[in-house]
């Protein structure tokens, strides 16, 4: 299948226009990227008119609208439509963000949805998540311990160290963060990005986790950990108010503390 990397404010050719009822009071034009890398065509942005009385007032209703009722082969990912499974993840009007959490009256006019960018299409607004979940696998997103659990009851934590782990818990691994990332977009074969980050800091602070040291080792390279610059798009982009940034600085501080 052919990669095609779609790069921010990339100019689309516009495509087709369904054009709405004339009799509705409250039409809305939504501009959607179209793209199918087996048809051998450029891409273009299709225009569809969606009478927004007689949708939900969220993005993805209007995405799901516009493939029930007008054009079933536009093709999007979606599950819980409530900002919890992550999929609906895409670029809304300029900004990473999930289809299913933004209000299309917040948009002024036309509604503009691309993939999330620089990531390969498989779809239209499908984007190829392989390499951004073998990232997110290569940090060992599980708890390892030597020490055995104690027999008769879970592994405990006081309330601080569950506080320390909180916040990088809530993560649902959207990938809004490290798509709106210039370093994870140049770099992304060698550059872990924001989201396999946090989730690597997830379990550097987990009290009950006795592997810290190799954690750290393994973040300790050009480029898996210091290609993060600190330029914070990370943390403007995430849908759940998370802040990677932070957590990639916290991890630089635990790895130069241990040098001295
Ligand atoms: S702070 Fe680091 S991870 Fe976040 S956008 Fe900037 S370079 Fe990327
Ligand atoms: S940190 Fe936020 S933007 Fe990044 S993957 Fe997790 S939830 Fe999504
Ligand atoms: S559909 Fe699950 S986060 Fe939007």
């Amino acid at each position: 299948m052919a990669q095609f990397r779609l790069p921010v404010n990339s100019r689309v050719k516009p495509g087709k226009t369904f054009a709405g009822d004339d009799q509705s009071k409250n039409l809305k034009k939504i501009s959607v990227y179209r793209y199918d890398p087996d048809a051998g065509t450029n891409p273009t942005l299709d225009t569809y008119d969606v009478d927004m009385d007689k949708c939900g007032p969220m993005v993805l209703d209007a995405l799901i609208k516009i493939k029930n009722e007008i054009d079933p082969t536009l093709t999007f990912r979606r599950s819980c439509r409530e900002g919890i499974c992550g999929s609906c993840a895409m670029n809304i009007d300029g900004v990473n963000t999930l289809a299913c959490l933004k209000p299309v009256e917040e948009v002024r006019g036309t509604v503009k949805i691309y993939p999330l960018p620089h990531m390969p299409v498989v779809k239209d607004l499908v984007p190829d998540l392989t390499n951004f979940y073998a990232q997110y696998a290569s940090v060992k997103p599980w708890l390892e311990a030597k020490t055995p659990p104690p027999p008769d009851k879970e592994r405990l934590q006081s309330k601080e160290d569950q506080g320390k782990i909180n916040e990088p818990s809530a993560c649902i691994l959207c990938a809004c963060c490290s798509t709106a990332c210039p370093s994870y977009w140049w770099n992304s074969d060698r550059y872990l990005g924001p989201a396999a980050l946090l989730q690597s800091y997830r379990w550097i602070v987990d009290s009950r986790d006795e592997s810290t040291g190799e954690r750290l080792d393994s973040l300790e390279d050009p480029f898996r950990l210091y290609r993060c610059h600190t330029i914070l798009n990370c943390t403007q982009a995430c849908p759940k108010d998370l802040n990677p940034a932070k957590a990639i600085s916290e991890i630089k501080k635990l790895i130069a503390h241990r040098r001295h």
